[in-house]
């Protein structure tokens, strides 16, 4: 029973064994926080849960003969502001042209087996009976003729709740909600460092650390996109807690656009996490019987430190929200031509790489931008999604065809939601794109943003993708979105809804995804945002691997995938091998290091194979064929960060099977030292204590114990005097290990 509820005092324990999530009736009827963290065994009674008998001065009370009823200090399920909770709230909604302090009080509830799905929306999934267990709580505020409906799902194998919010207009008058977040959470203390995942293009998702402190502390994108900025992700951990031990909380929405996550610490050092929607420019008409859905949270408690908060993360979205169809399978090796010839490429161009790089190994070829109108840089074109016969004067098709000859699968760039105001499209709609007609608008790499709150544009685009997938039978898409959304306006949107356009354009981009998912399910699609500007569990749903960067250069990608891993699976990154010098970088590191950071992800090449010696098509050779030997081990594996780029010159990760039969370890040091210790292990996590290893170039076994306790041997470092001896030196080393049980029980 993942679900209890004590009917007689109004309480619900959710609980899988690993986290218990309690709360209860208050008795002003509203929803009151008593737990969330590892699992409680259950009770018939957790009113002692409720901290509040304590009147506290200064504080506004609900009850005159009851100071301590206040809700200043009472933690709270879904708060409002107005009503003696000073702090911000998780809802506000009025009718229109009428202030109002929302009261929603207690109904009802309703418990489902597994999960229902979110109109409109991305979200994790169940597939089989038994994986979750759904408690909806429906409160109703009288005066507004609102009900509000509170999900909480628990999955039965993770120790994870997805929460959400749904607001439905039960009345006559029009609704305006303000903001709708899609949870709210009070700890009762504030006792935890704050984690999140900040960054720019070619540096995303640098994980940035601080205490928690009083006061309202956020992270939060206004620019239409998740963005490369802040991830929609935010950890809180107790302060001791390390990679492998220790309680930490970790949270995602799952969302693309405009959001929120917050976490207000008040007076009395209750911390307050507050994610959703921002609130920011948003508001949303709701007319009679009109339902408005909020994304949904998804929370994880390990209490096995920052590495079981992302297993959790990793097994969830592996086995409950990316397409079903690409949870097994095999991910093909794939070069990109962006790097190796940017706009600037023909027909005899792109399969001399074609097969050039299918001699390396290589599976799928992907052409990237400037394949259509007349893009021969990137001041026009997008929109214009037909074949530039300048340079491909056979067609699309003819060079599908014979990229396919070649033995690779064929994949396209595109970037759906995006015009130039130089392109056939807009010359005759100047109207689709986002903005206000006669004021200015601003560009961002020359281009403008396509009104996808319009469903006649999103379906528009839908047509035109159809038929070049159709035409070229293609099995691969990077959908790209290369700018955040300015003067923000549709015009198809009456002036007081034009705080519904932000929700409305990813709705529209959500249905996109979802018409071509549907239509064309062996598609695989990449998302990409100039990178990774929407690498979130939203885009997730749809594109099962995103890519992670710009930013291809291997040093750079330690801390960017490092930093993703928080959140996101190896195999949701998009991770390539590309030129030296690194053209983001200037920097040029070895061509096997490259591969040794590339090949935790979905691994491929964004360089030009024609262009290689002998030697390193040799080497690419064999770095293709590892990673195929290895590629489910990446796919399936579980996930240890073991050394931080961010703390020192070396950064080491690795990936157990499930029966921890098998592992790759990836070290990396990215600036050589003089005269180093000359004891240099590596300890490995994850192992089966009392089994056997033999690591690859190790003479020596193991056993699990020892290489968790005292480490792996690295190879003797160069140190200044003794040549011969050494196995490695210089700036930008790195090693991959793969580890394998012997089978031995003894040694
Ligand atoms: C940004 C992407 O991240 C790159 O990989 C490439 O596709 C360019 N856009 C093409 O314009």
């Amino acid at each position: 029973m993942l679900i209890q509820v004590n009917q007689d005092n109004q309480q619900f324990h959710l609980t899988n064994g690993k986290v218990s999530y309690i709360f209860h009736v208050m008795k002003n009827g509203q929803l009151g926080h008593l737990y969330y963290g590892k699992a409680l065994r259950h009770r018939s009674d957790f009113s002692h849960l409720q901290a509040y008998d304590v009147p506290t001065a200064a504080s506004c009370h609900v009850y005159e003969d009851d100071p301590a009823f206040s809700l200043e200090t009472l933690r709270q399920e879904y708060p409002a502001y107005g009503n003696s909770d000073f702090r911000e709230p998780a809802i506000s909604v009025s009718k229109a042209s009428e202030a109002h302090v929302p009261n929603f009080t207690y109904e009802s509830f309703r418990i489902l087996d597994g999960k229902p799905g979110l109109e409109g929306l991305p979200a994790t999934y169940t597939e089989e009976e038994g994986q979750a267990g759904t408690l909806q709580v429906i409160l109703k505020d009288h005066y507004l003729q609102a009900e509000l409906t509170l999900n909480y799902t628990i999955f039965r194998d993770h120790p994870v709740i997805a929460r959400s919010a749904s607001l439905k207009n039960a009345g006559e008058d029009q609704l305006v909600i303000d903001r709708l977040m899609g949870a709210s959470l009070d700890f009762p203390d504030k006792d935890f460092r704050f984690i999140h995942l900040a960054g720019t293009w070619s540096r995303e998702r640098h994980v940035k650390e601080r205490a928690l402190e009083t006061g309202i502390q956020s992270i939060s994108s206004l620019r239409g996109a998740s963005s490369h900025h802040h991830n929609p992700f935010l950890a809180l951990k107790r302060p001791d807690a390390t990679e492998r031990s220790g309680e930490v909380f970790g949270f995602q929405f799952v969302y693309s656009s405009n959001f929120i996550m917050q976490v207000e610490v008040d007076h009395y050092d209750v911390a307050r996490l507050t994610a959703g929607i921002h609130p920011f420019g948003f508001q949303w008409n709701l007319g009679p019987e009109q339902i408005f859905q909020t994304p949904e949270v998804v929370m994880v408690h390990s209490g096995e430190g920052l590495n079981g908060m992302s297993q959790a993360f990793h097994d969830l979205y592996r086995e409950h929200l990316i397409p079903a169809q690409w949870r097994k399978g095999e991910r093909p090796i794939l070069i990109n031509n962006w790097e190796a010839t940017y706009f600037d490429f023909n027909e005899d161009k792109l399969v001399n790489i074609a097969k050039s790089a299918r001699e390396l190994g290589i599976e799928l070829f992907v052409l990237d931008d400037g394949w259509f109108g007349k893009r021969n840089d990137d001041t026009s074109s997008l929109g214009d999604w037909h074949v530039d016969y300048d340079k491909l004067p056979n067609g699309i098709e003819s060079l599908a065809r014979k990229i396919k000859e070649t033995g690779m699968q064929f994949g396209l760039w595109f970037e759906p939601e995006m015009i130039s105001p130089n392109s056939e499209l807009y010359r005759e709609h100047p109207d689709w794109a986002v903005g206000f007609a006669d004021r200015p608008h601003t560009l961002g790499r020359n281009q403008r943003v396509l009104d996808f709150s319009r469903p006649e544009i999103v379906e528009y685009l839908y047509e035109k993708m159809a038929a070049i997938i159709r035409e070229t039978g293609l099995s691969y898409i990077k959908w790209d979105m290369n700018r955040n959304i300015t003067e923000a306006y549709s015009s198809r949107l009456a002036a007081n809804q034009q705080g519904e356009f932000f929700h409305r354009y990813i709705l529209g981009v959500y249905d996109l995804y979802e018409k071509l998912t549907k239509e064309f399910p062996d598609v695989l699609f990449e998302s990409c945002a100039g990178g990774g500007g929407r690498f979130d569990p939203g885009m997730m749903y749809y594109a099962p691997q995103a890519w992670a960067s710009d930013d291809t250069d291997a040093i750079e990608r330690l801390k960017i995938q490092y930093g993703t891993s928080y959140a996101y699976p190896l195999y949701s990154m998009g991770s390539h091998v590309s030129a030296v010098p690194n053209h983001q970088t200037l920097r040029t590191t070895p061509l096997s290091t490259r591969a040794n950071v590339a090949y935790f992800g979905t691994f491929g090449y964004e360089l030009d194979p024609l262009k290689l010696t002998e030697e390193e098509r040799t080497e690419i050779k064999e770095q293709a064929a590892f990673y195929k030997k290895h590629r489910k081990l990446v796919r399936d594996g579980q996930f240890y960060r073991l050394l931080n780029p961010f703390a020192g010159n070396e950064t080491a990760w690795m990936i157990v099977s499930r029966d921890q039969s098998e592992a790759l370890i990836g070290w990396y040091k990215v600036l050589a030292t003089a005269n180093p210790s000359k004891q240099q292990t590596l300890r490995l996590d994850g192992l089966d204590p009392s089994k056997v290893y033999q690591a690859s170039g190790l003479a020596q076994s193991f056993y699990g114990d020892e290489l968790m306790a005292v480490g792996l041997p690295l190879p003797t470092e160069f140190n200044g005097v003794n040549r011969q001896k050494a196995e490695r030196g210089g700036d930008f080393q790195s090693q991959v290990f793969y580890l394998q049980s012997t089978g031995a029980s003894k040694l």
